[in-house]
Parts: structure tokens; C-alpha cells; sequence
């Protein structure tokens, strides 16, 4: 029997692939290589000593969901594909609601069908908006701020109502801000999108590929008045996943799970982390805040920890150690 891996070719998808091959688990991918390279199936083929399954289609789609559960044996789904700009989504509100909740919705109804036990679907902490209350805990208000967080949001309800009709369980891992690489320096962070995130464009810095890094906002009322999030390694993130499939959740049908570290760092922070960790200088300058931006971010995980038994290991240190090793190693990949 195998997990069906939507995504499994992008950031989050290819380390999860590994975790779940590590966990002695078969994986098939479904791709549509919109936001990644096939390069990265080879990748992982190296990693994990075997090349996954791979089908490349669109996870919306009902005639290639129901191919793959015609083709393969399938007790099991973890769905991360999707898009995840939350700019763009402001620009093309409908084409996320309809790609990322056409998914879904196309995803439950086969999974349901073919009488899948568990579904683990990739939310975010977009789901969340200005949190009113630190750390931010599963229960807290749910206020998303874009047209992308409100599709997780909105994917959350999809799938637990779809789970209180039917066989199927569903498990939402609302993650933090997952940065790194897996420690060979096979696989990261690849897109063949743009790169938003922060580390990827400190990483660009580091690599001489852009001048200087700006960073959006100064007047935080935070530590160093530069913006606070939860940085969670993206192998930690991927072992989340194979506890998900594992956990007992009953009674209930459905549960969300924040994955994060419980701690924050500033921007300034994690720049002079990158700094000590590369040995390289990395210029940056003060700019205007960005609108949407939340000030402050951290997660409760203390439910992951007592359920699913999952808490994150590994250290921002070796998140950046991680992330550089990658980058190095691939130009043109992760900024570098
Ligand atoms: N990276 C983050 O900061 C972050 C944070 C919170 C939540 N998430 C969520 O985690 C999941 C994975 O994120 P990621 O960072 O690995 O992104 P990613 O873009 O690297 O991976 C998504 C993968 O899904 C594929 N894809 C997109 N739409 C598809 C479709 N309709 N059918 C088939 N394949 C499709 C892309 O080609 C890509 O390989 C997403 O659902 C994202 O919203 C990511």
C-alpha cells in the first residue's frame, strides 16, 4: 500500500517524500511541476535509494485522481499542492480559490470513494492573520488576512466536514515558516516560481546575487523592531507528516495540529545567524513595513507534542547551515 504525496515534488513535498520513505512507507507523487523541476525526483531517487512513483498532473483533476487510484494501491493521502503566494492570490483571488480548493474538494471526493482512512492536508498559519494572542494555539481566532489563507482556511472545513460524513479522518498541519534543506544537500528549496521568503533571499545575498537585503519594517514593537516569526526546520516539518498518518485521533474525525518551534526570531536575528553560519557578510537596509504584514508570530505546539507525539529538534543554526549547504551546491536553485 502506498501514500499518495500531492506537491511531492515541491519544497515541503520532497522532504516529506523522504520522511515517509525513511518510515519504510511506498509514496507516490502527484505533481504538475508548476512550481517545481523533475530534477528534484531524480534528487530524491538518490536520496532515498529508489525513485518514487511520479505522475505528473493536476491534483484538481478528477479523471487523473481517479487514474491514480485505478493505478496504484492507495491507503493513504497527504495533499500539499498547491499555490501559495499570498500576493498573488490578492491579484488572482478566483484562480486560488478555484485551484487550491478545486483540489480539495476533487481530493475528499475520490478519497472517500476509494474508502482512504486518512487524509494530512498542508494548512499554514495564514489561517490565522494578526494574532491577537501569543503564542498563537489551534484554538485561537482564525482571521485570515489574504484570499490564500483563506483558502487553508476554508480546506480545513472542506475536509472535516467531508470526515464527519464518511470513512475518511483528516488531519491539518498548519505549519510555521519552514526553512532549510535535507542535510545531504541533494534536495531544498527549488522552485521554478519566484522566491519570496525570507531565507531564500538572505541566501541570495550570501551568494552575491542580489546587493542588499531589505527588510520590511523597523518599528515593530518587537525586540530589535523587526518583524517576529516561527522558523521550523523543513525535515522537522516532514517528520510532522508521518505522525499525522500515524496518530490516533478518534474520537474525533478531524484535528488541527500547529508545527512550528514555540519560539520566534526577529528578521535581525536570523540575518546575524546567516551571517555566523556562512561566514560571509550580508549587507541590508531599513525599509517602509509591507501592508499585511503581521508584526509577531509563534506557535503554541504543545498539541502536536502531547498527541502526535512530534516536536521540533533541530535548531535555527542548523536550519541556515542547511539552507546554505543547498543553495551553494545549486546555483540557480534556492536564489543562489
Ligand atoms: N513554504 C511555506 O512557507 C508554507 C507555509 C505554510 C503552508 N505551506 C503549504 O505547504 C504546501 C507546500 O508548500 P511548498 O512550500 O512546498 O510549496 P511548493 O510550491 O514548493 O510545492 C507545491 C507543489 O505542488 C505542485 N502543485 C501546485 N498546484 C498543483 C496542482 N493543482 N496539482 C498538482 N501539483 C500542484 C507544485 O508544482 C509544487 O511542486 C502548500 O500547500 C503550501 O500552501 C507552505
Amino acid at each position: 500500500m502506498a501514500t499518495l504525496v500531492t506537491g511531492g515534488a515541491g519544497y515541503v513535498g520532497s522532504h516529506t517524500v523522504v520522511a515517509l520513505c525513511e518510515a519504510g512507507r511506498e509514496v507516490v507523487i502527484l505533481d504538475d511541476f508548476s512550481n517545481a523541476h523533475p530534477r528534484t525526483v531524480d534528487a530524491l531517487g538518490a536520496v532515498v535509494d529508489r525513485r518514487p512513483a511520479v505522475v505528473e498532473g493536476d491534483a484538481g483533476d478528477p479523471a487523473v485522481l481517479e487514474a491514480v487510484f485505478d493505478g496504484h494501491r492507495i491507503d493513504s493521502v497527504v495533499h500539499l499542492a498547491a499555490r501559495k503566494s499570498v500576493a498573488e492570490s490578492v491579484a488572482d483571488p478566483l484562480g486560488y480559490y478555484r485551484s487550491n480548493l478545486g483540489s480539495v474538494i476533487e481530493l475528499a471526493a475520490v478519497a472517500v470513494r476509494h474508502r482512504i482512512g486518512r487524509i494530512v492536508f498542508s494548512s499554514s498559519a495564514a489561517v490565522y492573520g494578526t494574532p491577537t494572542e501569543m503564542p498563537v494555539s489551534e484554538d485561537s481566532p482564525t482571521v485570515p488576512q489574504s484570499p490564500y489563507g483563506e483558502t487553508k482556511l476554508m480546506g480545513e472545513r472542506i475536509l472535516a466536514d467531508a470526515a464527519a460524513a464518511s470513512q475518511l479522518t483528516a488531519v491539518m498541519l498548519r505549519y510555521f515558516n519552514p526553512v532549510g534543506a535535507h542535510p545531504s544537500g541533494l534536495i531544498g528549496e527549488d522552485p521554478s516560481g519566484e522566491l519570496s521568503n525570507l531565507v531564500p533571499r538572505i541566501m541570495q545575498v550570501a551568494a552575491g546575487r542580489r546587493d542588499r537585503l531589505e527588510v520590511f519594517g523597523a518599528d515593530y514593537a518587537t525586540a530589535d523592531g523587526t518583524a517576529v516569526r516561527d522558523y521550523v526546520h523543513v525535515t522537522d516539518l516532514a517528520e510532522g507528516h508521518v505522525a499525522a498518518l500515524d496518530a490516533d485521533i478518534s474520537p474525533a474525525r478531524s484535528r488541527v495540529y500547529n508545527l512550528g518551534t514555540g519560539s520566534g526570531a526577529t528578521v535581525l536575528q536570523v540575518l546575524a545567524a546567516a551571517a555566523e553560519t556562512t561566514g560571509l557578510t550580508i549587507p541590508h537596509e531599513l525599509a517602509e513595513r509591507r501592508p499585511g504584514d503581521v508584526e509577531a508570530t509563534w506557535a503554541d505546539c504543545s498539541r502536536a507534542r502531547a498527541e502526535l507525539g512530534w516536536q521540533a529538534t533541530r535548531s535555527l543554526h542548523e536550519m541556515l547551515a542547511d539552507h546554505w549547504h543547498f543553495a551553494r551546491s545549486h546555483p540557480g536553485a534556492s536564489g543562489a
